[in-house]
């Protein structure tokens, strides 16, 4: 037996008995299956994108003001639990001139009278994690397309079930990856398309963002996020950083996640901030939690590259995503944002990356409504609605589809696993069915 075989029979062996039963899916497919000229989906185009919105916090509320502003759009239907943030969301949307929208909050599976009611073509949801496949299935199940905030998916069996829902029902399910769509993160995409970079061999990422104040807050994210930190340890966010360096390393599209390993450290973060914060009687303190504040998982992927994935958000600390690529020329870092290009930067010296943006700007960010979008992260956001929109009415494939929001969400489970199996190896569920060897690359796309 090769260690390769004996490795990935251990793994499955070990995720059986823990029911990661999704890993064994790729292996009952036929083990020669010739790969095909894989053509992304598309569906048929349309004059008007009629959206349901499910969930209007923070998030939510922010996609419908990019969503009202642009043309071919109508928000006819909103959901949430709270009949304040629905109300809220529906005075931003007759504010921009659209009819009042139906609301639906008769509590949290609300969703579904709307999916069985309402004539949508999409249906859009920033509600919190454990809901997006809900809503998402839910969506594809009375034939609307779904586009869910991020991460798409919290176990691989979800992951698998956004795949297969989407397959079945040939509907796009995208994973609202913003930051896909930053400026630099577009940039690097440019300079990684034309070259300048060589090879890309490498990639780093994370989410590195103190989100103490924002965990313990008694509304908002602090109703549901902390609480994944008392029952689960790994990558719980990995999607923001790992999403543009992915698609630097064509993954899906030429290559794919093949593995992962995983280490998270000590949990003291958010007990210090409870001891710090709160008095002896408070039910925060009666809290504990499991999450190791800083998280690394090392991904190799089938072409033999690495990524690097950090997630810590229970530490004082600067807000950073890491943002490197690296390739056979040189190499991209972020926060702050340097470029080293060898025979092009002074030898061993970081460029501040002014001196690549006159020539290397995406197109997206020459849109002006990019450039003057208020609400949304600076701007990606915005351009990551207006994608959306615009593939959906030109009938293109979406920038991102299932296969990313599976991969990229898979990240969470994979890594928990393997922290709790002492960093061992464990492979990722090919989503793609082998189609990710001819699926092409994610092109420089206009706005
Ligand atoms: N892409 C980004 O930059 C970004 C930023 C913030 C949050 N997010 C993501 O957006 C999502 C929402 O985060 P948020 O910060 O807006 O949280 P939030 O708590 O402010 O908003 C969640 C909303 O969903 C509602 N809700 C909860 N359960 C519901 C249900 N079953 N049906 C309908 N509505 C329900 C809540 O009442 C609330 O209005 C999360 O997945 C988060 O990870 C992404």
């Amino acid at each position: 037996m090769s260690e390769s075989l004996s490795r990935r029979t251990l793994l499955e062996a070990g995720a059986a008995a823990l029911g990661v039963a999704a890993l064994t899916r790729t292996s009952a497919l036929p083990a020669q299956a010739a790969p095909q000229a894989a053509v992304p989906f598309a569906a048929p185009p349309m004059e008007e994108v009629r959206i349901g919105f499910v969930g209007v916090g923070g998030q939510g509320t922010s996609h419908v003001e990019n969503l009202v502003t642009m043309p071919g759009v109508r928000i006819v239907a909103v959901c949430d639990i709270d009949a304040l943030h629905a109300a809220n969301a529906a005075k931003i949307i007759t504010a921009a001139g659209q009819a009042p929208p139906s609301l639906y909050t008769r509590g949290p599976t609300d969703f579904l009278r709307l999916c069985e009611t309402e004539d949508l073509d999409l249906v859009f949801t920033a509600t919190p994690w454990e809901w997006h496949v809900p809503v998402c299935v839910a969506a594809m199940r009375h034939g609307k397309h779904a586009a869910t905030e991020v991460p798409a998916a919290v176990t691989l069996e979800e992951c698998w079930q956004l795949v297969e829902e989407a397959e079945k029902h040939r509907k796009h399910c995208v994973m609202m990856e913003n930051c896909n769509y930053d400026r630099m993160e577009l940039m690097v995409l440019n300079l990684v398309r034309q070259g300048v970079f060589g090879e890309i061999l490498h990639a780093e990422g994370g989410y590195l963002h103190d989100l103490r104040e924002v965990k313990f807050a008694r509304e908002g994210e602090g109703l549901w996020r902390r609480a994944h930190a008392t029952r689960r340890n790994g990558n719980l966010y990995p999607t923001h950083g790992l999403g543009p360096v992915a698609n630097c390393l064509n993954i899906n599209r030429g290559d794919s996640f093949a593995f992962l390993v995983s280490m998270s450290g000590p949990s003291r973060g958010l007990q210090d901030y409870a001891r710090e914060h709160f008095p002896p009687d408070a039910p925060e303190r009666k809290e504990t939690y499991v999450l190791g504040d800083v998280n690394q998982s090392l991904i190799k992927t089938a072409n033999g590259r690495t990524l690097l994935v950090g997630h810590d958000t229970n530490l004082p600390r600067p807000y950073s995503r890491i943002h490197q690529v690296q390739g056979t020329r040189g190499l991209f870092q972020g926060y702050p944002s340097r470029v080293y290009v060898e025979g092009r930067s002074p030898e061993h010296q970081w460029e501040t990356p002014d001196k690549y943006l006159p020539e290397f700007e995406h197109p997206l960010w020459r849109f002006d409504q990019a450039k003057n979008a208020t609400t949304g992260h600076g701007g990606m956001d915005f351009l990551e609605d207006w994608r959306l929109i615009k593939c959906l009415r030109e009938g293109l494939p979406t920038d991102m589809n299932v296969y990313d929001a599976a991969a990229l969400s898979s990240v969470t489970p994979l890594s928990e696993w393997s922290v709790a199996n002492g960093s061992r190896p464990i492979d990722f569920p090919d989503f793609t069915r082998g189609r990710w060897q001819t699926t092409p690359p994610w092109g420089i796309v206009e706005a």
